[in-house]
């Protein structure tokens, strides 16, 4: 019976591509997404990947979701949280919406989704958890004290998660993308991207979502159960830690 496997924010960008490779990988594959319902069905039926829509901030949403995925494709063993979004901005004009919905769907999301698969991993004595961080929540980013907050705290959940399963054949680990040809990066103005960023990634091009989606099929097999806590940098040499 093949695994399964379930992605959060799965229908675009590198959830996309994510949830592609882990189908090529041989897992069979759920993939979350919040209201882009266009982008889901065109999805769908590219890949025949089933789409579930809901909020992952929203606690109890997140458990209905998972016992409907649960109910028809089998226990989810691979919970890969990749959802998030951007609200950049100097903290100067920050405002609290801002604040709250990038916390609220990246670090409230990961726990949300974590806290409804967990159960049965440790009851199954077997998981693989793997949260979707970022170069920013490393090394921080000008105008993103929110999202940078957020992916600092998703590489802290993962280490605190990791200590209390590693007993259990369940891992936990985070990548770390760095800049990646999404939709995502559409928010950031051209010439900070010219300027400000292209520059400084040695490798001289942004990341492509199949670079990420190569690093979460090596991290979900049966054979990485030995790494477990660790922080995998995929950045083309921006940020070296
Ligand atoms: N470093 C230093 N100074 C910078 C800067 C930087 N990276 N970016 C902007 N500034 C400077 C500007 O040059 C400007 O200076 P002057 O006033 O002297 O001209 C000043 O900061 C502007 O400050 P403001 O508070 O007025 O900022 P703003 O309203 O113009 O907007 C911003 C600033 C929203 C941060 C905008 O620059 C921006 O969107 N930057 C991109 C942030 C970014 O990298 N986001 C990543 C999104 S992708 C992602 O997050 C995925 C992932 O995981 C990697």
């Amino acid at each position: 019976m093949a695994r399964v496997a379930l992605v959060t924010g799965g229908t675009r960008g590198i959830g996309a591509a994510v949830s592609q490779a882990l189908q090529s990988a041989g897992y069979l594959v759920a993939a979350t997404y919040a209201g882009n319902t266009e982008a889901a069905k065109a999805f769908a039926s590219r890949t025949s990947i089933s789409s579930y829509q809901w909020d992952i901030g929203d606690f109890d949403a997140c458990a209905a979701g998972v016992r409907t995925i649960e109910a028809s494709l089998g226990p989810i063993d691979i919970l890969v949280n990749n959802a998030g979004i951007v609200r950049d901005s100097t903290l100067h004009k920050m405002t609290r919406p801002q604040w709250d919905a990038v916390i609220r769907i990246n670090l409230d999301g990961v726990f949300n989704m974590c806290r409804q698969v967990i159960d049965g991993m440790r009851a199954r004595r077997y998981g693989r958890i793997i949260n979707i961080s970022s170069i920013n929540g490393q090394k921080g980013q000008f105008g993103q004290t929110n999202y940078s907050a957020a992916k600092a705290g998703e590489l802290g959940f993962t280490k605190a998660l990791a200590l209390e399963t590693a007993r259990l054949g369940i891992t936990v680990n985070a990548i770390c993308p760095g800049y990646i040809h999404t939709e995502m990066l559409d928010a950031v103005p051209q010439d900070v991207l010219e300027r400000s960023i292209l520059p400084h990634i040695p490798v001289g091009r942004l990341g492509r979502p199949e670079e990420i989606a190569r690093a979460v099929v090596f991290l979900a097999a049966e054979e990485a159960g030995f790494i477990t806590g660790s922080t995998l940098s995929i950045n083309g040499g921006q940020y070296m830690i």
